[in-house]
């Protein structure tokens, strides 16, 4: 991955206002050549520009849909930028404002310990169906696309691992120890049926026999989610009896147990939106996403379940500025923080993906 560099002085200095019309200049002379994709953990002041916002699936599905924009600038994290120039045409120019908007979880998989894993696991299981997050390099998903297997998103993740499970293998899933296991779980396969691969000491373990284990889950987690625990759940159901607590199904298995709900940004949203007037939530994820939510529900009443967390920085590196700087490189013409995948790695990492949204 390239380092980004520093924003050209004008747009670390221009006003709001400035870059705004800027910005609402560019998208009306560019017209259907530019889309603007964004993620719900976005900042508003990024939020409010994009053609289309979503979830990771929502995201992957528009992209693949698009055939007009010559230019995609995703506003979201780093994966979510090659997995859309994977799944767009050679004359479609994908664009993500800062390089530096990586995502921690998808960069604990690297193809060498994944080899490495892959080698030893399989000398215990023979040969196992891989399964990854989308939340994860090119690279990887090429290895998944390879062995036969697919991405998933917490959105699908629930369709992908039952159609995973009755391929008769044992299921290898990465890099998301918590939604693997949440969602495994929610399908009936007992904690002690499942083993954990710890990727820096290369060591398997599992609370029951690791021969029955039927899902081995890598053990990557997302530092955001991790936010969230039992006490704030306990706190939040003392203050507020009548609370639904719902949370990302990447919060670890105890969180998700105690909640009413877990699910994707998508889900997230629905389920608040679609309450009665003067519902009270609780909600475990990214704060930019809990606070958007409680803005446009003003007849409900929403508390983030951890009010003092941080929201994913990486999310958050895309501001206005570098949005704008951006799109004026487009309309000079100018190709800046372009992420491209390589050939064969596309090819490869397209088996898995294709193979989730045929199942989705
Ligand atoms: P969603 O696909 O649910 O939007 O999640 C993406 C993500 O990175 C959450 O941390
Ligand atoms: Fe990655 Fe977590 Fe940020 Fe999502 S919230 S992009 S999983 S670091």
């Amino acid at each position: 991955m390239e380092f980004s560099r520093q924003l050209p002085e004008y747009y670390l200095t221009a006003s709001i206002e400035e870059l705004s019309e800027k910005i609402k200049n560019a998208k009306q002379v560019l017209g259907d050549k530019l889309m603007i994709l964004s993620h719900h953990y976005q900042r508003d002041e990024v939020v409010q520009f994009a053609d289309a916002t979503g979830d990771s699936l929502q995201l992957a599905q528009i992209a693949a849909k698009n055939k007009k924009a010559e230019w995609i600038v995703f506003c979201g994290v780093h994966f979510m930028a090659e997995t859309a120039d994977m799944l767009t045409e050679d004359y479609q120019k994908v664009i993500l404002p800062d390089l530096d908007a990586g995502c921690t979880m998808a960069d604990m998989v690297n193809d060498e310990d994944l080899e490495i894993a892959w080698s030893k696991l399989t000398e215990i299981y023979g040969d196992m169906l891989p399964i990854t997050y989308i939340n994860s390099t090119a690279s990887v998903k090429a290895f998944v696309g390879n062995h036969g297997g697919a991405t998933v998103t917490s959105s699908n993740a629930r369709q992908i691992i039952t159609w995973a499970l009755n391929q008769g293998k044992k299921v290898f899933f990465m890099p998301d120890q918590h939604l693997g296991r949440n969602v495994s779980f929610d399908l009936g396969i007992p904690l002690d049926e499942m083993a954990l691969w710890d990727f820096i000491n290369q060591k398997l373990t599992s609370d029951g026999n690791i021969e029955d284990c039927k899902i081995i889950l890598w053990d990557g987690f997302c530092s955001v989610h991790q936010q969230f625990n039992v006490e704030h759940i306990q706190e939040m159901r003392k203050s507020y009896p009548h609370i639904n607590i719902i949370v990302h199904s990447e919060c670890c298995h105890e969180v998700v147990e105690l909640s009413d709900a877990h699910g994707s940004t998508n889900k997230i949203i629905t389920e608040v939106e679609k309450s009665e007037p003067n519902s009270y939530f609780a909600i475990g994820t990214d704060i930019n996403l809990v606070n958007r939510i409680a803005e446009k529900n003003i007849d409900k009443h929403i508390f983030s379940l951890n009010p003092d967390s941080c929201p994913c920085s990486t999310m958050n590196r895309i501001s206005l500025q570098h949005l704008a700087w951006s799109i004026d490189n487009i309309l000079n013409e100018k190709i800046e923080n372009q992420i491209t995948v390589d050939e064969n790695t596309t090819k490869s990492a397209l088996k898995a993906l294709d193979k989730m949204l045929e199942l989705s």
